[in-house]
C-alpha cells in the first residue's frame, strides 16, 4: 500500500512510540514522520538511532504543552498519532500533577491545534486502565469498547480525561478521530521500571525480582510489535469516531506466573523472587475482549505470550548497553518504589 501522509507522532522517543516509528518507516518509506518528544526520563533517542538521518524523519524536542510549538509543527501534518504521556502508575502516585499537565492539558493543546490546522485525522493511544479493575477469578468479565469508565489511579484518571476530550472534539467540532485502549505492552525498548524488563534485567544482574503484594494481580499482555500492526490497521480503516480495545491474551496470567515464566526461560530458580509492599489501590485484574478489532479489521496477535517473552528476553540480553545506563540513572526511584 502506498502511504504518503505526514504523521505527527508525539512521544515517539518512548517505548511504544519508537517501536511504532521504526515499524512505520520500514513499512511505508514514502511517508513522513515528525516526532515531537520532550525527552523526559522515559524518552530515549537511542531507540531511533537507526533512522535518525533518514530524510523523511524529523525529530523536534519539545513538549505537547507548548502551544506555540505545537501550532508551528501542525501546519504540514495530515494525521496525529498521539503517544506522548506520563505513563507509569507508580510515578503518578508519587507526583500526580505532571500527569494532568501532560496527559490532559497536552492532549487538549494537540486537539485544538489539529482542529484549527484542519488535520485529517487524530489517533489517540490510550489504556485499558481507564475501565478500572475487575474482580479476580471472573473469567467471563472483560473490558470492551462499551465498558463504562472507572479509573482508579491518577495515571488512569488522566488518560480517561484525555479520551473524553478526544471524543468531545469529535462530537462537538467534527474532528476525525480514533482511539485504541490497549493492554500492558512489553517488548524491545521498554524502560526497565516496568514488570517484564525489570525482571529480566534484575535476573541478568543477579538481583532479586520484586513482586508487589502476593503477585496475584492479573493483566493482559500485548507484544509491542503487535500493537504497532493494530495501530496501522486502525489508521488505514475507513472508520472515524471509533474506538478499539487491543489485547494479546485469551486467558488470565497473574504477575507472579509471568515472573516464574521469565525465570524458567532464563534458567533461574524461584528463590530469585522477592515480595515487596503492594502499590496503594493496586487494581486486581484487567482482561480485555479484543474481538471487535479482530472481526472488523482482521487483527490478531502474531506471537503467543511465551514467544513474545522469549523475543523480549533475547533483546534485553543482546542490548545491555541500552538499558544499563537507564537503570543506573534511576536508582533512587527503584529503591523508593520496590522496597519491603
Ligand atoms: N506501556 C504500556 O504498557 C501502555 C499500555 C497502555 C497504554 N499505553 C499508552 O501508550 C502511550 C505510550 O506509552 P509508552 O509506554 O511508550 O510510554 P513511555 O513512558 O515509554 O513514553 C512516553 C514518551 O512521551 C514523552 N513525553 C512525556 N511527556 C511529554 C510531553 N509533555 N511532551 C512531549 N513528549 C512527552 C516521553 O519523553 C517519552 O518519550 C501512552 O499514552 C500510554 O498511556 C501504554
Amino acid at each position: 500500500m502506498q502511504e504518503t501522509r505526514t504523521l505527527l507522532v508525539t512521544g515517539g522517543a518512548g517505548f511504544i512510540g519508537s517501536n511504532f516509528i521504526l515499524y512505520w518507516l520500514k513499512k511505508y518509506p514514502e511517508s513522513k514522520i515528525i516526532n515531537l518528544d520532550a525527552l523526559t526520563y522515559a524518552g530515549n533517542l537511542a531507540n531511533l538511532r537507526s533512522i535518525q538521518n533518514y530524510p523523511n524523519y524529523t525529530f523536534v524536542e519539545g513538549s505537547i504543552t507548548n502551544k506555540e510549538l505545537v501550532d508551528n509543527i501542525m501546519d504540514d501534518v495530515d494525521a496525529v498519532v498521539h503517544f506522548a504521556a506520563e505513563s507509569h502508575v507508580d510515578r503518578s502516585i508519587l507526583d500526580p500533577g505532571i500527569f494532568l499537565q501532560t496527559n490532559v492539558i497536552g492532549t487538549h493543546i494537540l486537539l485544538e491545534s489539529a482542529l484549527t490546522n484542519n488535520v485529517q485525522h487524530f489517533h489517540h493511544i490510550s489504556t485499558d486502565e481507564v475501565f478500572g479493575s475487575l474482580p479476580l477469578n471472573t473469567p467471563e468479565a472483560q473490558f470492551s469498547e462499551t465498558t463504562p469508565y472507572d479509573p482508579r489511579s491518577p495515571y488512569s484518571a488522566s488518560k480517561a480525561s484525555s479520551d473524553h476530550l478526544v471524543r468531545a472534539y469529535g462530537e462537538t467540532y467534527g474532528l476525525s478521530y480514533t482511539i485504541t485502549n490497549c493492554s500492558n505492552n512489553y517488548g524491545e525498548y521498554q524502560f526497565p521500571e516496568k514488570l517484564i524488563p525489570l525482571a529480566i534485567t534484575n535476573i541478568m544482574d543477579g538481583l532479586k525480582v520484586p513482586v508487589y503484594g502476593d503477585g496475584m494481580q492479573v493483566r493482559d499482555w500485548l507484544y509491542v510489535q503487535d500493537h504497532c500492526t493494530a495501530i496501522d490497521l486502525v489508521l488505514h480503516a475507513d472508520k472515524s469516531s471509533n474506538t478499539y480495545v487491543v489485547g494479546g491474551l485469551t486467558e488470565d496470567v497473574p504477575n507472579i506466573e509471568i515472573v516464574k515464566m521469565i525465570l524458567k526461560i532464563m534458567g533461574k530458580g524461584e528463590d530469585m523472587i522477592e515480595f515487596v509492599t503492594d502499590r496503594p489501590g493496586h487494581d486486581k485484574r484487567y482482561s480485555v475482549n479484543w474481538s471487535k478489532i479482530k472481526t472488523e479489521l482482521g487483527w490478531k496477535p502474531s506471537v503467543s505470550f511465551e514467544e513474545g517473552l522469549e523475543k523480549t528476553i533475547h533483546w534485553y540480553q543482546e542490548n545491555r548497553h541500552w538499558w544499563e545506563p537507564l537503570k543506573a540513572a534511576n536508582q533512587e526511584f527503584f529503591k523508593k518504589n520496590y522496597s519491603k
